[in-house]
């Protein structure tokens, strides 16, 4: 296990993964970059885009978190719709209904980061995989199509039929139940450090892809192992 340390990057070793029979990941900003809505919010709004972007994805997930404890539900769309219009708000930005349309628009058509598809298709091989996110089935599906990731993934599944979202735990057990495989035999993989907290606290054995040299989050359990890309998920090919 990692020392805890954002610093303190595992190279994954057979060993681990050999223990796990499916490893099961976030969507955003795990698989599919949200920042690269960032080049259109910048030709809309120049000079402000990587701030957009950054708002935009903080003021989505309060809103997860909001309605996660709340017990209250609208889907990840409108969500990030209503992220959307408070970080334009917030940020003084003259969004008119067609800017919207079109940055929501472009959430749908996220790229993945650069190694993903690679990574995915070598830990396909020994690994059953599958999504867990907060997104909508609809909007998953198509990201998926999108990325040209059809095919690789035995799941895809969304919080939607449980009209709650992440942390809830009831979200972990639905991956237990969707893919028939006990707690202890899967992994979980998010670049959301709270994510991949909840996840461990759950029973998985939890990586945190730490994309952005963070330090640790501090409250509660620490991820079983941090990594800095899905690369160093794949130790077969170094
Ligand atoms: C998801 C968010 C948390 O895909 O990134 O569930």
């Amino acid at each position: 296990m990692s020392n805890g340390k954002s610093g303190s990057i595992d190279r994954v070793g057979a060993q681990t993964l050999r223990r796990l029979d499916a490893l099961v990941f976030d969507a955003y900003g795990t698989l599919f970059d949200v920042h690269s809505v960032t080049a259109l919010a910048e030709a809309t709004f120049p000079g402000r885009g990587g701030a957009l972007s950054q708002l935009w994805r903080t003021k989505q997930l309060e809103y997860t978190w909001l309605h996660a404890a709340m017990g209250t539900y609208v889907d990840f769309d409108a969500v990030t719709a209503a992220g959307l219009r408070y970080a334009c708000a917030s940020l003084g930005l003259d969004a008119d209904e067609v800017r919207i349309a079109a940055l929501i628009a472009q959430y749908a058509k996220l790229e993945t980061f650069a190694e993903v598809p690679d990574a995915l298709a070598h830990l396909r091989v020994t690994h059953h995989l599958a999504i867990l996110s907060n997104g909508t089935p609809d909007t998953l599906r198509t990201l998926v199509t999108g990325t040209g990731l059809d095919g690789v993934f035995a799941a895809v599944i969304s919080v939607d039929s449980l009209r709650t979202f992440k942390p809830d735990m009831r979200v972990y057990r639905l991956a237990v139940d969707r893919l028939g495989i006990a707690r202890e035999r899967i992994g979980f993989v998010s670049s959301n450090c709270w994510d991949a907290i909840a996840a461990k606290h759950f029973g998985f054995t939890a990586f945190w892809v730490n994309r952005q040299n963070a330090p640790l989050d501090l409250h509660g359990v620490a991820p079983d192992h941090i990594v800095r890309s899905l690369e160093d998920l794949a130790p077969f090919e170094h």
